[in-house]
């Protein structure tokens, strides 16, 4: 793995999204290995508790996961899984681990992340879909809440009450939105503009654009061969959406207060 290091902290994100199945894991293996492949140490919390699927993905056995630290079956430092590009700690791989209290679990969530933000640039955490108690963690934790949007009125209605409920405990808070299955670039921009003029309408806010990610089959046929874009089809043109989703998140780690832009083209 390549060790420059250039961002000045490191540097955390939230992916979210209201509605499920919208492309949160894929989007967040994709974008770890590309800001690897840039050369930034890339880390991935899978907090989807008790259904994580970014080992799958990544089509790696891991041994361990942080439920499994809490329940005393490893140590801290046994979590942090090497994966060819990234590193990659699993919350919780089997519903059945999770036997105590939320609390305990978000300790130990605190601690992984003090942890890999020791010897990491960024950390990606994939989040499940909503607004429950890992997602909301995993925003407060973050330097930027990463919404994943697809153009349909209730992944759009779903994100913008998550958003509201953010907003409403910090007004400030920095949200940016990548457009995953988008038809064209139009699209993505004709889905982002409706869902900030929501925002902007009932809460005077905006998100920043990180770029959009087509519909395409070479996505669909990396999950089926849990494989990743740069792997699986290095030559495919939605790997160059997601280089350029990977600078705009380099970019706002290096100039983190400036505000995101919210216009597409590119
Ligand atoms: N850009 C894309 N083009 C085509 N198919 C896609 C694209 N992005 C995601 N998919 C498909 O959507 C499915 C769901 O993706 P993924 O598992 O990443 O969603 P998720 O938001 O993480 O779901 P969950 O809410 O269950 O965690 C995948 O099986 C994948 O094949
Ligand atoms: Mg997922």
């Amino acid at each position: 793995m390549l060790k420059k290091k250039n961002i000045e902290e490191p540097f955390i994100l939230a992916v979210v999204s209201g509605k499920g199945g919208v492309g949160k894991s894929t989007t967040s293996v994709n974008t770890a290995e590309m800001l690897s492949k840039m050369g930034y140490r890339t880390a991935i919390i899978d907090a989807d508790i008790g259904l994580s699927n970014c080992a799958t993905l990544l089509n790696e056995a891991v041994p361990y996961s942080v439920t499994s630290w809490i329940n005393g079956d490893c140590s801290l430092e046994d979590l942090p899984h090497e994966c060819e590009n990234v590193t990659l700690v699993t919350g919780c791989d089997d519903p059945a681990q999770y036997n105590f209290q939320p609390e305990l679990l978000m300790d130990a969530m605190d601690q992984v992340t003090l942890h890999l933000t020791k010897n990491h640039d960024f950390i990606i955490i994939d989040t499940p879909a909503g607004a429950g108690e890992m997602t909301l963690w995993a925003l407060d934790r973050a330097q930027l809440g990463t919404i994943v949007l697809v153009d349909e009125p209730t992944a759009i209605s779903d994100i913008y009450r998550l958003c509201k409920y953010v907003y409403s405990i910090d007004p400030g808070y920095p949200f940016a939105s990548i457009v995953n299955q988008a038809e064209s670039e139009d699209s993505a921009e004709s889905t982002l503009k409706r869902f900030n003029t929501i925002l902007n309408y009932f809460m005077r806010k905006e998100t920043g654009y990180l770029g959009f990610i087509p519909a395409s089959s070479s996505v669909r046929d990396a999950v089926q061969m849990q494989s990743t874009l740069l792997k699986s089809a290095p030559d495919s043109d939605v790997l160059n959406e997601i280089r350029f989703i990977a600078q705009n998140i380099i970019g706002f780690a290096n100039t983190p207060n400036t505000e995101i832009p919210t216009t597409v083209h590119h």
